[in-house]
């Protein structure tokens, strides 16, 4: 597909441009949208449109709002659209973020549906079709829509581009209908997502879960044989298509070198390194783990001088009140854990709330004996993936949530459920004294699954299944 008019949209951009002392920076922003996407866009070339969300984003473009990336070997353009800070707070921080992100995870914060929020979302999702519309260079245009802020656009691009292939890929969770019954717009959502020719989701249940979504909503006609939807005169296929991480390239790795991220971080010789990395959200399970932490230390007082928990922690989401407030408590959590267990020579929680970048964190796997990813509830997780892609030495231990989608496809990680706080702290001591050869044996398993089951495999199935329905639209026409 690589020089034909793809478009990918997303709220969140690849690159952000920011002002500082020095000059403009470049940064790649924390999660896993913009990192499994990135390496897609390279490989297709054409269009990414996404929010302009740096400080000098508008300095960097040309009269079109354009700019070439990555800034290094420029492959692709970057539309951005521009949000005024009224359409920011109502789009992003309040329809997407305190309405469809708790709605859509079983992480207990009550989802909040204002009616600004929900008129500042349908206006966004038009402007962003009316860049779609800008940049389609043919009138069939592939155009892949990412995730939960554009619920409305494939409808909208369908009705201003009837031949264009949509495919719209939801990556985090899709809840039960008793629970999407409770957005006072699930009507519209779904009849905005039927828009798309194909509509992907992480995991079969996620699939379950809108279908029965649609069957309870809107005059339709559901094949569950072959997983399609007929509404409107129109077919839609809803698919699964578990997404990925680029398998990391060797000169990379083999350019890092000492002092090494345990050094740097102060850990002795022989003392055990346990590694979690998210985004600062209140899905991650970040309080529940450090609670763990804690009862492993207590419980088992043998570990102290002996383990450490590193805890990267990206802030995110910071105007949204359950996220400042999400930020203070871990802070608070691991001051008194270190307050307790802490003496002079040793710290055996450092929480660091700052985005790490790719170098980093490609040091902190590989070193780390063992890696928690602890969400009450999580889409994917690609930080399990890129844990297991990292270890050549065929070392280390996952601890995965089993509600998250990675477990799926990582059946060999030690699976816990994080809501169990005394399981959880049993794994944690479980995972310290695993024997190396089982830890090969498991990771070694994983490592076959990450390395075939890559972000290229992901992007392949689903522009091959787009593809076939673009072929089978154009014998229609
Ligand atoms: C999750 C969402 C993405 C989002 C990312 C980071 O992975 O599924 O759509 O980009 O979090 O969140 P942010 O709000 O900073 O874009």
């Amino acid at each position: 597909l690589a020089g034909s008019d793809v478009i990918i949209v997303s709220n969140r951009e690849p690159y952000i441009h920011s002002a500082g002392p020095d000059g403009i920076r470049c940064a790649i922003p924390a999660g896993g949208l913009v990192s499994a996407l990135e390496p897609i866009a390279r490989g297709c070339g054409g269009t990414w449109i996404a929010h302009g969300s740096g400080s000098a984003d508008r300095e960097t473009v040309d009269d079109q709002d354009r700019i070439q990336v990555p800034p290094d070997n420029p492959s692709y353009a970057l539309r951005r659209v521009w949000l005024s800070p009224e359409e920011e707070k109502g789009y992003y921080l309040g329809f997407a973020n305190e309405g469809l992100w708790p709605l859509c995870h079983n992480a207990f914060v009550r989802p909040i549906f204002r009616e600004d929020d929900w008129n500042h979302y349908k206006t966004v999702n038009a402007r962003f079709a009316d860049a779609v519309i800008e940049e389609a260079r043919t009138e069939a245009p592939i155009v892949i829509v990412q995730d939960y802020h554009f619920s409305l656009l494939p409808r909208m691009i369908r009705e201003r581009l009837p031949n264009a292939t949509i495919v719209t890929f939801w990556h985090i969770p899709w809840p039960n209908a008793e629970v999407f019954g409770i957005c006072p717009h699930a009507t519209e959502i779904l009849d905005g997502m039927l828009g798309s020719d194909i509509i992907g989701f992480q995991v079969p249940l996620f699939r379950i879960n809108f279908v029965e979504c649609i069957d309870r909503t809107l005059e339709s006609r559901i094949n569950h044989e072959n997983w399609s939807v007929r509404y409107g005169g129109k077919t839609s296929q809803v698919r699964t298509y578990p997404i990925s991480i680029a398998w990391p390239d060797q000169p990379l790795r083999t350019a890092i070198s000492s002092p090494t991220a345990r050094e740097a971080l102060g850990i002795k010789p022989g003392a055990k390194l346990i590694l979690a990395v998210g985004r600062l959200d209140y899905t991650k399970g970040i309080p529940e783990f450090l609670q763990a932490f804690e009862d492993l230390l207590t419980q088992h007082p043998e570990h102290c001088g002996r383990v450490h928990l590193y805890y990267v922690a990206a802030p995110s989401r910071g105007e949204v009140t359950s996220y400042r407030t999400l930020h203070k408590d871990c802070l608070r959590i691991s001051q008194a854990i270190n307050d307790r267990f802490g003496t002079e020579d040793y710290k055996p929680l450092l929480f660091a709330d700052r985005h790490a970048d790719r170098d980093e964190l490609s040091r902190l796997y590989r070193e780390a004996d063992v890696c928690v990813v602890p969400s009450l509830h999580d889409g994917m997780n690609l930080v399990a993936k890129e844990f297991v892609a990292e270890r050549e030495d065929e070392q280390g231990v996952l601890i995965l949530s089993r509600f998250a989608g990675a477990i799926q496809e990582l059946p060999e990680a030690l699976a816990v459920n994080p809501f169990d706080l005394s399981k959880l702290t049993a794994t944690l001591r479980a995972a310290l004294k695993m024997p190396r050869t089982e830890q090969t044996e498991r990771m070694r398993r994983m490592r076959e699954t990450v390395r075939s089951k890559n972000i290229y495999r992901w992007a392949g199935r689903l522009l091959e299944d787009a593809a076939h329905v673009r072929a089978r639209n154009q014998l229609l026409r």
